[in-house]
């Protein structure tokens, strides 16, 4: 036990389409902030939590599958936000659903106060929760979510 407790957790923060361009898309939805801020915030978080974070983003369906099929061994848990593929790609759920760790999904938007096509919740099916509507701070909650889950897990 004591020496799992002096591991550093490790957890991925992944981010599907058109999320890398937020300036691009409506700030009185998604916020004010680019994702290079967001990351500097999820940075920030991790290091006061002692958890390595790395980063990654893709547009499509099939990358974002090969990247936590390829990051599942090296990782802890991870943080997505699948953009729109959230309410569309149960192929995307299947492979959270076989990433086999804890997954916190993350919403900028409440996106159930918003159009119906995106209510359906495919891909947070899979994860342990979900986390929507509060803007960036999401991906900062999700991370503290994620190590007090990995901690209970500890024996
Ligand atoms: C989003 C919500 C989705 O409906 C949308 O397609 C996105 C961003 C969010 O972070 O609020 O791209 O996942």
């Amino acid at each position: 036990m004591a020496e799992r407790e002096r591991d550093t957790l490790s957890v991925l923060v992944l981010n599907g389409p058109n999320l890398g361009r937020l300036e691009l898309r409506p700030s009185a939805v998604y916020g004010e902030k680019s994702w290079t801020e967001i990351a500097a915030e999820v940075s920030w978080e991790a290091k006061r939590l002692g958890v390595t974070v790395s980063f990654a983003q893709a547009d499509g369906e099939g990358e974002l599958i090969g990247i936590l099929q390829k990051e599942r061994s090296g990782q802890d848990g991870a943080v997505i936000n699948p953009g729109g593929l959230s309410h569309t790609s149960v192929a995307l759920r299947d492979a959270i659903e076989a990433f086999s760790k804890p997954v916190i999904e993350v919403h900028l938007s409440n996106v159930g106060a918003r159009e119906p096509f995106r209510h359906p919740a495919i891909t947070g099916g899979a994860a342990s929760g979900v986390i929507s509507g509060l803007g960036a701070l999401g991906y900062r909650l999700a991370l503290v979510a994620l190590v007090d889950m990995l901690g209970r897990e500890r024996p």
